[in-house]
């Protein structure tokens, strides 16, 4: 199986370029648009055909390169059902898959971070979006967020996967590539915590700066910016 985590210095963001062989199809998650060429230039190297690009969420520190990859090689652009994009072309709810070739991924509806957020299952491994982060979540400020029901994404979806499961983030920003979810159990400073009250407690004393961009990342990510467009 091919997996090349690549890692957007600007954004701090994870994309993972999937596939099961070289010359095969490919599925990118999380692109950045500004990395579209070098994600072009990897799929060529090992003539690997893209088919389907998903968006764990609107991005709002990020434009995604969702809609730069369609142009460039007419992939399946996929989101959650609630995702307020206008462009996306397969839409999953909870539970359903998503396959190239023997690959196969399965949506888990994880909202928190945003209403549209979702992760997803592969086999050994989860991509948590900005849901569940390497010692961190996601915050919930903003785009429908809200830390209720990121607890209970976390701790009644995600946290119940097996603890060997591997944790991919959309987000990191200490250098760390991967986790799995025994160690988010016992080692994630934000849930060691004993109620949903006292995460939403925690997550709303949290006052973060809002992303530089945001008001402009997060439109662009709704029309499907392009490029040629920026
Ligand atoms: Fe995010």
């Amino acid at each position: 199986m091919i997996f090349d985590q690549l890692f957007d210095v600007k954004s701090s963001t994870y994309t993972y370029i999937i596939s099961s062989g070289k010359g095969r199809e490919a599925l990118i998650i999380d692109p950045v648009i500004e990395e579209t060429n070098k994600y072009l230039e990897i799929l060529k190297k090992l003539s690997l055909k893209l088919v389907k690009v998903v968006d764990t969420h609107i991005h709002a520190d990020h434009v995604s390169g969702l809609s730069e990859l369609n142009k460039k090689t007419n992939c399946t652009r996929i989101m959650g059902n609630q995702s307020p994009s206008e462009v996306i072309d397969i839409r999953v709810k909870d539970n359903e898959k998503i396959k190239i070739e023997d690959i196969e991924l399965i949506s888990i509806y994880t909202p928190g971070h945003t209403k549209c957020s979702y992760s997803f299952l592969m086999k050994d491994r989860v991509f948590t979006g900005d849901t569940l982060l390497i010692n961190g979540t996601g915050r919930t400020d903003f785009q429908g967020g809200s830390a209720k029901d990121q607890y209970n994404s976390i701790f009644n979806n995600l946290l119940k996967l097996p603890d060997e499961t591997l944790v991919f983030p959309a987000h990191d920003y200490n250098g760390k590539k991967n986790s799995t979810i025994i160690e988010q159990k016992k080692k994630n400073p934000r849930l060691q915590i004993s109620s949903v009250d006292e995460y939403i407690e925690v997550m709303n004393s949290l006052k973060l700066d809002r992303p530089n961009l945001m008001d402009s990342n997060i439109p662009a990510n709704i029309k499907g910016l392009t490029l040629s467009k920026i």
